[in-house]
Protein backbone atom coordinates (compact mmCIF):
# COMPACT_ATOMS: atom_id res chain seq x y z
CA UNK A 1 0.00 0.00 0.00
CA UNK A 2 2.71 2.51 0.97
CA UNK A 3 4.64 1.55 -1.88
CA UNK A 4 1.89 2.09 -4.18
CA UNK A 5 1.33 5.29 -2.46
CA UNK A 6 4.58 6.14 -3.16
CA UNK A 7 4.77 4.92 -6.49
CA UNK A 8 1.79 7.30 -7.21
CA UNK A 9 3.30 10.38 -5.76
CA UNK A 10 6.74 9.43 -7.93
CA UNK A 11 4.65 9.37 -10.88
CA UNK A 12 2.63 12.89 -10.08
CA UNK A 13 6.07 14.62 -9.18
CA UNK A 14 7.46 13.81 -12.68
CA UNK A 15 4.61 14.83 -14.48
CA UNK A 16 4.41 17.75 -12.25
CA UNK A 17 8.26 18.80 -13.06
CA UNK A 18 7.55 17.61 -17.14
CA UNK A 19 6.83 21.38 -17.55
CA UNK A 20 5.04 21.84 -20.54
CA UNK A 21 3.44 20.02 -23.99
CA UNK A 22 5.01 19.83 -27.19
CA UNK A 23 0.75 20.75 -28.23
CA UNK A 24 1.26 23.75 -26.26
CA UNK A 25 4.55 25.25 -27.43
CA UNK A 26 3.65 24.11 -31.10
CA UNK A 27 0.40 26.47 -30.51
CA UNK A 28 2.36 28.97 -29.26
CA UNK A 29 5.15 29.23 -31.69
CA UNK A 30 2.05 28.87 -35.05
CA UNK A 31 0.92 32.03 -32.86
CA UNK A 32 4.40 33.76 -32.69
CA UNK A 33 5.16 33.27 -36.84
CA UNK A 34 1.25 34.64 -36.96
CA UNK A 35 2.22 37.43 -35.01
CA UNK A 36 5.79 37.91 -36.73
CA UNK A 37 3.87 38.11 -40.28
CA UNK A 38 1.03 40.54 -38.96
CA UNK A 39 4.11 42.81 -37.37
CA UNK A 40 1.07 42.52 -34.16
CA UNK A 41 2.27 41.04 -31.02
CA UNK A 42 -0.62 41.23 -29.34
CA UNK A 43 -1.51 38.12 -31.16
CA UNK A 44 0.96 35.96 -28.67
CA UNK A 45 0.00 34.37 -25.41
CA UNK A 46 2.14 36.84 -23.69
CA UNK A 47 2.91 37.12 -19.60
CA UNK A 48 2.42 40.33 -18.26
CA UNK A 49 5.77 40.71 -17.18
CA UNK A 50 7.12 39.41 -20.64
CA UNK A 51 10.70 41.20 -21.07
CA UNK A 52 12.09 40.85 -24.82
CA UNK A 53 15.72 41.21 -25.80
CA UNK A 54 16.95 41.79 -29.90
CA UNK A 55 20.23 41.77 -30.81
CA UNK A 56 21.08 41.40 -26.80
CA UNK A 57 19.58 44.56 -26.51
CA UNK A 58 16.28 45.05 -23.93
CA UNK A 59 13.73 46.98 -26.29
CA UNK A 60 10.26 47.73 -26.25
CA UNK A 61 8.44 45.22 -28.14
CA UNK A 62 6.21 47.82 -29.70
CA UNK A 63 9.78 49.22 -31.05
CA UNK A 64 10.88 46.10 -31.91
CA UNK A 65 11.04 44.11 -35.21
CA UNK A 66 8.50 42.03 -33.82
CA UNK A 67 5.97 44.68 -34.70
CA UNK A 68 6.92 45.13 -37.93
CA UNK A 69 4.78 42.81 -40.76
CA UNK A 70 7.03 40.76 -42.43
CA UNK A 71 6.83 38.47 -44.99
CA UNK A 72 7.89 35.27 -43.73
CA UNK A 73 8.74 32.22 -46.43
CA UNK A 74 10.20 29.85 -44.57
CA UNK A 75 10.25 28.92 -40.50
CA UNK A 76 11.47 25.63 -38.97
CA UNK A 77 11.22 25.65 -35.06
CA UNK A 78 12.11 23.44 -31.98
CA UNK A 79 10.37 22.07 -29.23
CA UNK A 80 11.92 22.01 -25.80
CA UNK A 81 9.23 20.57 -23.45
CA UNK A 82 11.75 20.06 -20.40
CA UNK A 83 12.85 23.70 -20.63
CA UNK A 84 9.59 24.91 -21.59
CA UNK A 85 10.72 27.10 -24.31
CA UNK A 86 10.63 26.88 -27.91
CA UNK A 87 13.16 28.28 -30.94
CA UNK A 88 12.76 29.00 -34.62
CA UNK A 89 13.76 30.17 -37.51
CA UNK A 90 12.49 32.89 -39.74
CA UNK A 91 13.51 32.91 -43.55
CA UNK A 92 12.28 36.47 -44.94
CA UNK A 93 13.82 36.66 -48.35
CA UNK A 94 11.05 38.06 -50.41
CA UNK A 95 10.28 40.71 -47.76
CA UNK A 96 11.38 44.97 -49.11
CA UNK A 97 14.29 44.09 -45.96
CA UNK A 98 15.00 40.65 -46.33
CA UNK A 99 16.26 39.38 -42.87
CA UNK A 100 16.39 36.02 -41.36
CA UNK A 101 15.24 35.71 -37.68
CA UNK A 102 16.04 33.85 -34.79
CA UNK A 103 14.23 33.74 -31.70
CA UNK A 104 13.84 31.96 -28.92
CA UNK A 105 10.68 31.69 -26.58
CA UNK A 106 10.32 30.85 -22.86
CA UNK A 107 7.19 30.18 -20.78
CA UNK A 108 5.98 30.26 -17.59
CA UNK A 109 2.50 28.63 -17.17
CA UNK A 110 1.98 28.09 -20.31
CA UNK A 111 2.65 32.43 -21.15
CA UNK A 112 5.23 33.68 -22.80
CA UNK A 113 7.91 35.39 -20.39
CA UNK A 114 11.26 36.20 -22.47
CA UNK A 115 11.44 36.84 -25.84
CA UNK A 116 15.56 36.50 -27.35
CA UNK A 117 15.96 37.01 -31.30
CA UNK A 118 18.84 37.50 -33.39
CA UNK A 119 17.85 39.74 -36.28
CA UNK A 120 19.97 39.24 -39.35
CA UNK A 121 19.27 41.43 -41.62
CA UNK A 122 21.72 42.83 -45.40
CA UNK A 123 25.17 43.64 -44.43
CA UNK A 124 25.54 40.85 -41.38
CA UNK A 125 27.78 38.53 -41.91
CA UNK A 126 28.48 36.92 -45.37
CA UNK A 127 24.19 37.50 -45.35
CA UNK A 128 21.93 36.34 -47.92
CA UNK A 129 18.57 35.74 -47.16
CA UNK A 130 17.76 34.20 -50.89
CA UNK A 131 20.32 31.80 -50.70
CA UNK A 132 19.83 30.91 -46.96
CA UNK A 133 16.12 30.47 -47.96
CA UNK A 134 16.91 28.16 -51.00
CA UNK A 135 19.36 26.13 -48.84
CA UNK A 136 17.19 25.70 -45.47
CA UNK A 137 14.18 24.39 -47.47
CA UNK A 138 15.89 21.69 -49.19
CA UNK A 139 17.38 20.64 -46.05
CA UNK A 140 15.36 17.14 -44.14
CA UNK A 141 15.09 17.93 -40.44
CA UNK A 142 12.36 15.04 -40.03
CA UNK A 143 11.17 13.24 -36.83
CA UNK A 144 13.96 11.20 -35.65
CA UNK A 145 12.00 6.96 -35.17
CA UNK A 146 11.99 6.90 -30.99
CA UNK A 147 15.07 3.94 -31.28
CA UNK A 148 17.80 6.39 -33.00
CA UNK A 149 16.96 9.42 -30.85
CA UNK A 150 19.94 10.76 -28.87
CA UNK A 151 19.42 11.76 -24.81
CA UNK A 152 19.13 15.61 -24.41
CA UNK A 153 23.02 15.65 -22.98
CA UNK A 154 24.41 14.00 -26.48
CA UNK A 155 22.53 16.43 -28.42
CA UNK A 156 23.83 19.51 -26.55
CA UNK A 157 27.24 18.07 -26.28
CA UNK A 158 27.81 17.83 -30.11
CA UNK A 159 26.75 21.58 -30.11
CA UNK A 160 29.20 22.95 -27.53
CA UNK A 161 31.61 20.61 -28.86
CA UNK A 162 31.36 22.34 -32.32
CA UNK A 163 31.24 26.03 -30.03
CA UNK A 164 34.28 24.86 -28.29
CA UNK A 165 36.42 23.90 -31.53
CA UNK A 166 36.80 27.06 -32.66
CA UNK A 167 39.01 28.23 -29.98
CA UNK A 168 40.42 24.96 -29.16
CA UNK A 169 41.48 22.91 -32.08
CA UNK A 170 42.20 19.62 -30.42
CA UNK A 171 38.41 19.11 -29.59
CA UNK A 172 37.01 17.69 -32.30
CA UNK A 173 33.32 18.23 -32.90
CA UNK A 174 31.58 14.87 -33.58
CA UNK A 175 30.27 15.88 -37.73
CA UNK A 176 28.53 13.20 -39.09
CA UNK A 177 29.32 12.49 -43.25
CA UNK A 178 27.73 14.14 -44.88
CA UNK A 179 27.47 17.48 -42.81
CA UNK A 180 26.68 20.60 -44.51
CA UNK A 181 26.81 24.21 -42.58
CA UNK A 182 24.71 27.57 -43.97
CA UNK A 183 26.46 30.57 -42.70
CA UNK A 184 24.60 33.74 -43.54
CA UNK A 185 23.95 32.61 -46.87
CA UNK A 186 27.03 30.88 -47.85
CA UNK A 187 26.26 26.99 -48.10
CA UNK A 188 29.30 24.86 -47.49
CA UNK A 189 27.38 21.62 -48.95
CA UNK A 190 26.91 22.73 -52.61
CA UNK A 191 29.85 21.54 -54.49
CA UNK A 192 30.00 18.18 -52.20
CA UNK A 193 26.58 16.98 -50.40
CA UNK A 194 28.02 13.64 -49.44
CA UNK A 195 30.90 14.82 -48.00
CA UNK A 196 31.21 16.64 -44.41
CA UNK A 197 32.13 20.12 -45.53
CA UNK A 198 31.31 21.40 -41.76
CA UNK A 199 35.23 21.56 -39.97
CA UNK A 200 35.66 25.19 -39.01
CA UNK A 201 39.39 25.55 -37.96
CA UNK A 202 40.71 27.53 -34.63
CA UNK A 203 40.41 30.84 -34.88
CA UNK A 204 42.97 33.04 -33.05
CA UNK A 205 43.21 32.79 -29.60
CA UNK A 206 42.16 33.45 -26.87
CA UNK A 207 38.68 32.89 -28.31
CA UNK A 208 35.77 31.97 -25.68
CA UNK A 209 32.34 31.46 -26.73
CA UNK A 210 30.46 33.38 -23.90
CA UNK A 211 26.77 33.64 -23.05
CA UNK A 212 25.45 30.39 -24.23
CA UNK A 213 21.44 30.23 -24.31
CA UNK A 214 20.04 26.18 -25.29
CA UNK A 215 16.68 24.91 -27.06
CA UNK A 216 17.20 21.36 -27.48
CA UNK A 217 14.46 19.41 -29.19
CA UNK A 218 15.17 14.89 -28.72
CA UNK A 219 12.03 14.43 -31.38
CA UNK A 220 13.87 16.91 -34.37
CA UNK A 221 17.85 16.43 -33.17
CA UNK A 222 17.73 19.73 -33.11
CA UNK A 223 19.66 22.23 -30.68
CA UNK A 224 20.01 26.21 -31.28
CA UNK A 225 22.77 28.00 -29.32
CA UNK A 226 22.31 31.28 -29.08
CA UNK A 227 25.60 33.17 -27.47
CA UNK A 228 28.08 36.10 -28.29
CA UNK A 229 30.57 35.33 -31.25
CA UNK A 230 33.49 37.00 -30.48
CA UNK A 231 36.69 37.85 -32.84
CA UNK A 232 33.96 38.29 -35.64
CA UNK A 233 33.07 41.68 -35.24
CA UNK A 234 36.21 44.05 -35.31
CA UNK A 235 34.24 46.96 -33.17
CA UNK A 236 32.88 44.02 -30.75
CA UNK A 237 35.93 41.54 -30.19
CA UNK A 238 34.23 40.23 -27.23
CA UNK A 239 31.21 38.68 -28.89
CA UNK A 240 28.70 39.82 -31.17
CA UNK A 241 24.89 38.47 -31.19
CA UNK A 242 25.02 35.17 -33.09
CA UNK A 243 23.34 31.72 -32.65
CA UNK A 244 23.79 28.37 -34.29
CA UNK A 245 21.03 25.52 -35.08
CA UNK A 246 22.48 22.34 -35.03
CA UNK A 247 20.71 18.87 -36.45
CA UNK A 248 22.52 15.91 -34.86
CA UNK A 249 21.71 12.32 -36.05
CA UNK A 250 22.73 9.68 -34.00
CA UNK A 251 25.21 11.58 -32.04
CA UNK A 252 26.64 13.03 -35.28
CA UNK A 253 26.29 17.02 -36.62
CA UNK A 254 24.00 16.75 -39.67
CA UNK A 255 23.53 20.73 -40.43
CA UNK A 256 24.49 23.81 -39.08
CA UNK A 257 22.98 26.90 -39.62
CA UNK A 258 24.48 30.38 -38.21
CA UNK A 259 23.64 33.92 -38.47
CA UNK A 260 25.99 36.46 -36.87
CA UNK A 261 24.99 40.23 -36.27
CA UNK A 262 27.73 42.81 -37.69
CA UNK A 263 27.85 46.66 -36.65
CA UNK A 264 29.44 47.83 -39.73
CA UNK A 265 29.26 45.89 -43.05
CA UNK A 266 30.35 42.44 -42.59
CA UNK A 267 31.64 43.11 -39.07
CA UNK A 268 34.45 45.00 -41.07
CA UNK A 269 35.88 42.39 -42.66
C1 LIG B 1 7.08 36.71 -14.66
O1 LIG B 1 5.96 36.13 -14.02
C2 LIG B 1 6.04 34.72 -13.84
C3 LIG B 1 4.73 34.27 -13.25
O2 LIG B 1 3.68 34.57 -14.12
C4 LIG B 1 7.23 34.37 -12.98
O3 LIG B 1 7.35 32.98 -12.85
C5 LIG B 1 8.49 34.93 -13.62
O4 LIG B 1 9.60 34.71 -12.80
C6 LIG B 1 8.34 36.43 -13.89
N1 LIG B 1 9.51 36.87 -14.63
C7 LIG B 1 10.14 38.01 -14.41
C8 LIG B 1 11.28 38.32 -15.33
O5 LIG B 1 9.82 38.79 -13.53
C1 LIG C 1 22.41 35.92 -53.10
O1 LIG C 1 22.25 34.58 -53.48
C2 LIG C 1 21.56 34.43 -54.70
C3 LIG C 1 21.27 32.95 -54.88
O2 LIG C 1 22.39 32.18 -54.65
C4 LIG C 1 22.38 35.05 -55.83
O3 LIG C 1 21.70 34.91 -57.06
C5 LIG C 1 22.59 36.52 -55.51
O4 LIG C 1 23.45 37.09 -56.47
C6 LIG C 1 23.20 36.70 -54.14
N1 LIG C 1 23.17 38.11 -53.80
C7 LIG C 1 24.24 38.78 -53.39
C8 LIG C 1 24.04 40.22 -53.06
O5 LIG C 1 25.33 38.24 -53.29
Amino acid sequence: MIYTILLASVGFASRASAECSRTMLQDATASYIKAQGAGNPALLPLAANASYLENDVHLDIKKSTLSKAITIDFDRSLYDTTLCATFTELSAATDKNPSVINTRLLFTSDKITSIESVVADTGDWVFNATSQLSWTKKEKWNTIPVAKRDLRAVIQAAGDAYLDSWGDGTIKAPYGTPCARLEGGAYTGEKNPTTNSCFMPEFPKPFKVTNRRYIIDEELGGVDVMHDFPFIDKTKPDGTPASNFIRVEEGRIRYIHEVTVCSTKNCGR
